[in-house]
């Protein structure tokens, strides 16, 4: 048998056709999705049923044939395992409870947290019986930077003061936060890869967000040392980094951490850094989540673009980051369509 097309990729092989899958592909620019969601009563319940996890994050797989399945879960069930109060708010997004001190810090409950997030492996385990033998099973977790964004905000969108001034002002007690944060991340990735997913993906939104006097620290060391931790336990098991943002930093990124693949936001130009990074390291991005839903004649030439540009090099197909709400799904049909048509 022939190996999966993104297991190919993940280990540096170029394909003539491209594997694709799109971050976010389970979510409410799909009916069906609501249905579900509806069905679970909040956002959070559905995250912790495994059957309905398991439908919603089979539905973008038989719609569009994606390459890859990913796990329906969020990054934010971290926090809410340690003990954190969170909720999802229409319209506003996650809202936490906050840690801002070492107090805080020592109230949170990392034993045990395998046990809390059992029904999130039960989820993988029933994924990876469901899927077609063709589709590879992503599980992922949030970077340590971006979960402590919103575990020190308590919410998202903003200008990550508090998490920053933290950051500059006391790295000893903000360095436990983020220890803490790579020992859980590590073991939640661990725990999944045991239940049965076949690659990870460990989402830093807002590595962007990172000064450059912080980013090594804070964005580059933590995915390392979680690399590290997971290949002891799992040998071999692909990861992708996604440092959003991370611009001129992908380069320390790639070599530092070890990483199999690097998300590509869509500000950063992929044939550029694809002379920064290690030939073997693929590409994952970064198609303008916003052209999607745009559609048309422009999004078939940008794909055209992005296919060429990477054409030869070890290449995953997606976006530079989630998939939009506002999105007609017709779109990512006609995306899917051009990527395994147009591809060489
Ligand atoms: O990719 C997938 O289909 C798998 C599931 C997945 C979700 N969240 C489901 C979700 C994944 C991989 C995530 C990752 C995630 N969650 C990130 C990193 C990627 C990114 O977008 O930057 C972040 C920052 C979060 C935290 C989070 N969860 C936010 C900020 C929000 C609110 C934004 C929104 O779209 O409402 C969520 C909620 C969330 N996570 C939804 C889904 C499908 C929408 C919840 C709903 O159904 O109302």
């Amino acid at each position: 048998m022939t190996r999966k097309a993104l297991l190919g990729v993940l280990a540096g092989e170029a394909l003539a056709t491209p594997p694709i899958w799109l971050m976010r592909q389970a979510g409410r620019y799909l009916a069906e999705y609501k249905a579900v969601r509806t069905q679970a009563g909040s956002f959070l319940d559905l995250c912790y049923a495994p059957d309905l996890a398991v439908e919603v994050s089979l539905q973008p797989i038989r719609r569009f044939g994606f390459d890859a399945a990913i796990l329906f879960s969020d990054i934010l069930v971290i926090p809410h395992a340690l003990g954190m109060q969170l909720e999802y708010r229409e319209g506003e997004g996650p809202v936490l409870s906050t840690v801002r001190s070492r107090e805080d810090i020592a109230a949170l409950r990392p034993e045990g947290l395998e046990d809390r997030l059992a029904p999130v492996y039960d989820a993988v385990r029933g994924l990876a019986a469901a899927l077609p033998k063709t589709c590879t099973l992503i599980g992922f977790a949030g970077a340590p930077w971006t979960v402590a964004a919103y575990m020190v905000e308590g919410k998202g969108g903003t200008d990550h003061a508090n998490l920053i001034r933290w950051a500059w002002r006391d790295p000893q007690t903000f360095g436990e936060l983020m220890g803490l944060l790579v020992d859980v991340t590590a073991r939640h990735l661990i725990a999944q890869a045991r239940a049965g997913a076949e690659v990870v993906q460990l989402f830093d939104s807002w590595a962007g967000a990172a000064p450059e006097g912080l980013f090594h620290r804070l964005c580059i060391e933590p995915v390392a040392e979680i690399v590290r931790r997971v290949r002891a336990a799992v040998p071999g098991l692909p990861i992708i980094g996604f440092p959003r943002g991370g611009g001129a930093q992908l380069r320390r990124f790639a070599t530092e951490t070890g990483v199999s693949a690097i998300g590509i936001d869509q500000g950063t130009p992929l044939a550029w850094v694809r002379r920064q990074v290690p030939a073997q390291t693929a590409l994952q991005g970064n198609l303008d989540p916003i052209l999607l839903a745009e559609g048309g004649p422009p999004l078939d030439e940008e794909v055209d673009r992005i296919l060429g540009t990477m054409r030869g090099a070890p290449h995953v197909f997606n976006l530079g980051h989630g998939i939009r709400q506002d999105t007609p799904p017709d779109h990512v049909a006609q995306l899917v369509q051009r990527v395994r048509t147009r591809a060489r």
